[in-house]
C-alpha cells in the first residue's frame, strides 16, 4: 500500500497541481487504501527507526518511494494519519499537495486527521476521525430506517463490529463513549453510546459474538419511536410539558412498530424498543400488565446504558456526572428500578482494566 501512496506524494512534488498525472496516482492511491480499511479506516503511525505501521502492523521502509514518503512524514512532523471511509480522490489529492509542499499550515480534510509528534504525546483528546465516521454511519442507520424502512446490514456489522472490538481492547469508558455532540448529532451519539453500554453489559456476562451483534443492533435503534414524533420534543426534552411527555412517553410502542415493519431487523430490536423504559419495580413506561421482572434482559441491559448515558450527558440545565458519581448512583438503585444482578455486572463490566 506505501508504493501507491509514495507514488501520488512524487506526483505531487513532480508536476503542478492540475497535472492529469497527480489524479492518476491519487486515484490508484485511493484504490489501496480502500482495499486495507479496517472498520472503516486506515491508520499509519512513522515510527522511530525506519518504521511504518499500518493498521498496527509493521512494514518495512526499505524501497526508494517507501522512503522518501517516511521521510517526508517524519519532515513535516507528522506521526499518524487517519483516513476515514467517506474519503475521495479530490481530498486525497488536496492532501498529497499539502503534504508535498514545503511546510505551512497543513489545512483541514474531512475524512484526514494528522497528528503531529507532539499531539500524540499529551494526554489531550485529539479530534477523533472515527467518531466522525460512527456518528456518520448512525445517522444512515437511523434514515434509512425513518425514510426506506430498511437496514443497511454491512453499515450495522461496521458499527457494531467497531463496538465489540472497542470494548475488547478497552474497559475505560471515558475511551470508549463518543463525547457528547450539539443539534441533531446528540441523538445519533447517545444511541452509539447505549450500544456501546449495552455490548460491554453483555460481554461481560459471557454472551458469544452473534448474540453481541444483535444486542449491540437493537440498542443502536432503541429509540427509533423518537423518529416518529414532532422534532421540538427531542430539541425540549428537559422542559416539556404534560402533553409533551404525554407524546414523548408513545416512542417505544412507535419504535416497536416501526422495527417489527422492517424484515432484516432483529424481532429482538421491536422487544427492546418497546420495553426500554420500563423498569424492575414496575415503574415506567409503556403500562402494561405484564409482570415486571418478566422484562427481557436486553432490555433491562439497554435501560441501564439508557440511564447511565443520560447522566453522563451536557445538558442546558445539569453538568454530566462523572463515572464514579454514576456508579454510586446506580447501585443505589440496585433491586429498585434495575435488577441487582444486572447492577453488578455493569459496576464490574466498567471497572475492569484492559
Ligand atoms: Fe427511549
Ligand atoms: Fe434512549
Amino acid at each position: 500500500m506505501i508504493v501507491p501512496l509514495a507514488a501520488a506524494l512524487n506526483s505531487c512534488r513532480l508536476y503542478p497541481g492540475h497535472h492529469p498525472s497527480i489524479m492518476q496516482h491519487t486515484t490508484e492511491a485511493l484504490g489501496s487504501l480502500r482495499l486495507h480499511m479496517v472498520q472503516n479506516k486506515v491508520v499509519i503511525d512513522a515510527e522511530d527507526h525506519n518504521v511504518l505501521r499500518i493498521n498496527g502492523v509493521s512494514v518495512a521502509v526499505d524501497t526508494a518511494e517507501a522512503k522518501k514518503l517516511f521521510v517526508k512524514l517524519r519532515q513535516r512532523g507528522i506521526a499518524r494519519i487517519i483516513f476515514g471511509k467517506g474519503i475521495d480522490a479530490e481530498e486525497l489529492k488536496g492532501f498529497f499537495l499539502a503534504l508535498s509542499s514545503s511546510g505551512g499550515a497543513f489545512g483541514t480534510f474531512e475524512n484526514i486527521v494528522v497528528s503531529s509528534f507532539r499531539k500524540t504525546e499529551t494526554t489531550e483528546q485529539e479530534p477523533s476521525l472515527a467518531d466522525v465516521h460512527e456518528i456518520a454511519a448512525v445517522r444512515r442507520l437511523y434514515r434509512e430506517i425513518r425514510l426506506y424502512k430498511n437496514v443497511d446490514m454491512p453499515n450495522v456489522d461496521g458499527i457494531v463490529g467497531g463496538i465489540i472490538a472497542g470494548i475488547r481492547k478497552s474497559r475505560d469508558l471515558s475511551r470508549l463513549l463518543l463525547p457528547d455532540s450539539a443539534g441533531e448529532d446528540r441523538f445519533y451519539v447517545h444511541a452509539y453510546n447505549v450500544a456501546m453500554l449495552s455490548v460491554l453489559q453483555a460481554e461481560h456476562i459471557g454472551l458469544g459474538n452473534a448474540l453481541l451483534h444483535d444486542i449491540g443492533f437493537a440498542a443502536l435503534v432503541h429509540d427509533a419511536g423518537k423518529t416518529m414524533l414532532p422534532r421540538y420534543l427531542e430539541d425540549r426534552h428537559d422542559s416539556l410539558d404534560e402533553e409533551g411527555w404525554k407524546l414523548m412517553k408513545k416512542h417505544p410502542v412507535y419504535g416497536a412498530a416501526l422495527l417489527s415493519a422492517i424484515k432484516k431487523v432483529p424481532v429482538l430490536a421491536a422487544i427492546v424498543a418497546f420495553e426500554h423504559h420500563m423498569k424492575y419495580d414496575g415503574t415506567g413506561y409503556p403500562e402494561t400488565r405484564r409482570h415486571a421482572k418478566k422484562l427481557h434482559l436486553v432490555s433491562q441491559m439497554v435501560g441501564i446504558a439508557d440511564w447511565y448515558c443520560a447522566l453522563s450527558s451536557d445538558l442546558p440545565h445539569r453538568k454530566p456526572l462523572d463515572p464514579p458519581a454514576i456508579l454510586g448512583l446506580l447501585n443505589a438503585m440496585a433491586g429498585r428500578e434495575f435488577d441487582p444482578l444486572l447492577v453488578d455486572n455493569f459496576v464490574l463490566a466498567a471497572s475492569v482494566n484492559r
